[in-house]
């Protein structure tokens, strides 16, 4: 039974009590796990805020993105990239690739609900799934409930912008990376662009291509690894020899392999962590840089590597060793963060930051029919990974209950709405 208060809510919004699993993102983790529960013949109900599948790559994302990892890497279960794409595909093809896959596995995703919370239900043994829809200007909200529910909201899914003193007072144009699209706008501007990971370098590099004069912030420590050694890509370098060799030697190898490439990149202001690329990685999420030419940028002085920011002005920046600089432009390439506390009630499975606490390759299934998708911090990669074996447990589940119903007479279960 509800609990009035319950009761009274249930009745103000439309319910829709789904039959099988509600899927909250439809990126690539929602589309994969969706692929994979078709194969399981289990139905489901993808929710999606944006108005398109893969909304962060095709609406918060630059022009001259590609894949940086080899597209072995990339590709979602049970669809291979088509064999003529490129090693790196560009952002249009993976855009092509994910619309194709959810066309092949007959996903459609119900856009523009925007999930505001979710939380389960001990009373009925359910999740309920309540959503905004804004389009069209009216204002719908629906609730769904579902014996199970999978976090597919990424762990990118807002962008970080730190506060900065004195921001709000500089007169100059301010973006994150999220909403930059390419250079041309900004030629012959001095572009200050704050954080050094894989988007504040090649923002950098973009900005140097437009004739702009990009400078970047380099608050703390960054690996910075070339993307290939010696013609093979040095991600799958690193996935070999993890292998055979136990990860502090494979850091202490792409190091040395760095070192050849890229020569010493602290002679350009860019200090290394003092862990290892995979070491930190795994600790603490932080990614390395592949380089992709912004290093070139770099010694040749046309990207300027800058210490920390102390406060904005209204024309510039004053940086933490004292030194100040008239700057127009402001590209914060501050990262993302999780919004998964922002709208699931639940503490055990996540943590704070939106993270399962448990990593990878364990961090997929929670409690009560709770799933996460994509919270590896391995990239697409670890997304497949995850979404099979959600698939499985939950089309496990499935079968045996499909074959228990089957064997019960009378079925009692009420349907208050359906789509
Ligand atoms: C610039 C950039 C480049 C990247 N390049 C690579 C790469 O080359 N290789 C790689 O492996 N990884 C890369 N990544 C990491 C990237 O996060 C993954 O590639 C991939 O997008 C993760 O898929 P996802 O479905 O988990 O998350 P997302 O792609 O972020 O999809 C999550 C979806 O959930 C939706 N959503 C969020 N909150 C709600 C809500 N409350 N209600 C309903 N829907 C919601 C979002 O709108 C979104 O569509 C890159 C990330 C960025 C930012
Ligand atoms: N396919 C591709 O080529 C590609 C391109 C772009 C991004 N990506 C992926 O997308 C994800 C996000 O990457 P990202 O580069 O956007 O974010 P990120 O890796 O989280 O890097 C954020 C950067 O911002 C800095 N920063 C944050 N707050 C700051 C502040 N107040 N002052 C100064 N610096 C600040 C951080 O510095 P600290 O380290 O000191 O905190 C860090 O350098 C990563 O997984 C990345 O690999 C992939």
């Amino acid at each position: 039974m509800f609990r009035l208060s319950d009761h009274n809510d249930l009745f103000s919004r439309r319910c829709v009590l789904v039959n099988g699993p509600v899927i909250v993102g439809a990126g690539p983790s929602g589309l994969a796990v969706g692929a994979c529960l078709k194969e399981q013949g289990v139905p489901f109900v993808v929710l999606e805020r944006a108005d398109c599948i893969a909304s962060l790559w095709q609406k918060r994302t630059y022009d001259r993105l590609k894949l940086h990892l080899p597209k072995q890497f990339c590709q979602l279960p049970k669809l291979p990239f088509p064999e003529d794409f490129p090693e790196y595909p560009t952002k249009k093809q993976f855009i092509d690739y994910l619309e194709s896959y959810a066309k092949k596995f007959e996903i459609s995703p119900k856009f523009n609900e925007c999930v505001q919370s979710a939380k389960y239900d001990e009373t009925c043994g359910l999740w309920r799934v309540k959503t905004v829809n804004t389009s069209g200007g009216t204002r719908s909200e629906v609730e769904y409930l579902s014996r199970c529910l999978v976090v597919a909201t990424g762990e990118n899914a807002e962008s970080f912008l730190p506060e900065i003193d004195g921001l709000s007072e500089f007169k100059g144009h301010v973006i994150h990376a999220s909403g930059y699209k390419c250079g041309e706008d900004y030629t012959g501007k001095k572009v200050l662009v704050v954080g050094c990971g894989n988007s504040g370098m090649e923002v950098c590099l973009d900005l140097c291509n437009h004739n702009a004069f990009p400078s970047m912030v380099v608050r703390s420590s960054v690996h910075v690894l070339p993307r290939e050694f010696l013609g093979r890509s040095t991600f799958e370098l690193a996935v070999t020899m993890m292998k055979w060799l136990p990860l502090w030697m494979v850091d202490k190898l792409m190091l040395i392999m760095s070192w050849l490439v890229l020569g010493n990149i602290e002679n350009y202001g860019i200090k290394r962590p003092s862990m290892g690329p995979l070491a930190l990685k795994n600790v603490e999420g932080k990614t390395p840089v592949l380089d992709i030419g912004a290093l070139h940028k770099i010694k040749s002085g046309d990207i300027n590597v800058v210490s920390g920011i102390k406060r904005f002005s209204r024309n510039g920046v004053e940086l933490n060793n004292g030194e100040t600089m008239d700057v127009d432009s402001v590209v914060l390439a501050t990262g993302y963060r999780s919004n998964v506390p922002s709208w699931l009630q639940e503490t055990d499975f996540f943590s704070k930051n939106g993270i399962p606490k448990t990593p990878f390759p364990n961090g997929w299934k929670g409690k009560l029919g709770l799933y996460a998708v994509g919270f590896t911090r391995k990239g697409l990669s670890g997304a497949s990974s995850d979404a099979v074996k959600i698939a499985q447990d939950i089309g496990k589940v499935w079968k045996e209950e499909t074959q228990q119903r089957k064997q019960t007479k009378a079925c009692h279960r009420r349907c208050i709405s359906q789509f």
